[in-house]
């Protein structure tokens, strides 16, 4: 039996997990579990930051971000990039163990233990006065390890963290990228 709720908010409760990201920008490194692909063309995704982050005064100010894809065995690195600020604490990575490397189209940092890198440019910032400021970015550069397989990523929603399920129909990861 279905019941109807009177928290509006239980509808965002319900949602299904979404996948969960590294969002760097300049030297910082921050955990995103809003995001999403925006457009095919151009390529383009959208991240939700909260306007009181230290990423969100960073992709103000430069207009670029990067989406790098964890793996499932990076949660610890996660928790770590997801609960300190780049405010006051000034090595995230060495934190988190993980290793940097400057972008080919954006001036911002890329992470090379993420078999995925979007380098992105802001092209535009959603004007709504919600939790979270959205910026879409169009995809300006990207890095694939040949080895990336999407079930090894992880997924995440009101502190649960999930892995991706079984392909049930369409193609392999591998005849996708390769
Ligand atoms: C799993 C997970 C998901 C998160 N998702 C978001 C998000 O979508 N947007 C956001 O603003 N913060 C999110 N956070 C919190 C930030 O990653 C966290 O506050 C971080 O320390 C901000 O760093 P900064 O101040 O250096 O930008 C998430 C944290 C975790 C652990």
């Amino acid at each position: 039996m279905k019941k109807t709720h009177n928290e509006l908010i239980d509808g965002i409760k319900a949602l299904p997990p979404f996948p969960v990201v590294f969002v760097t920008v300049g030297k910082n490194i921050m955990v995103a579990g809003a995001f999403h692909f925006f457009s095919y063309n151009p390529p383009s995704v959208m991240v939700g930051i909260k306007p009181e982050k230290y990423t969100y005064e960073l992709i103000k100010s430069m207009k670029e971000f990067a989406i790098n894809i964890p793996s499932k065995e990076q949660l610890d690195s996660i928790k770590i990039c997801g609960s300190l600020s780049g405010r006051k604490e000034d090595n995230k990575y060495e934190r988190a163990g993980l290793t940097h490397k400057q972008g080919n189209k954006i001036n911002s940092y890329i992470v090379n233990e993420c078999s995925v890198n979007l380098e992105c440019e802001v092209v535009h910032e959603i004007d709504f006065d919600g939790s979270h400021k959205w910026f879409i970015g169009e995809i300006k550069q990207v890095h694939v390890d040949e080895n990336y397989r999407r079930s090894d990523t992880l997924m995440f929603w009101l502190g649960q963290f999930r892995e991706v399920g079984a392909l049930i129909e369409g193609r392999k990861d591998e005849d996708i990228f390769l």
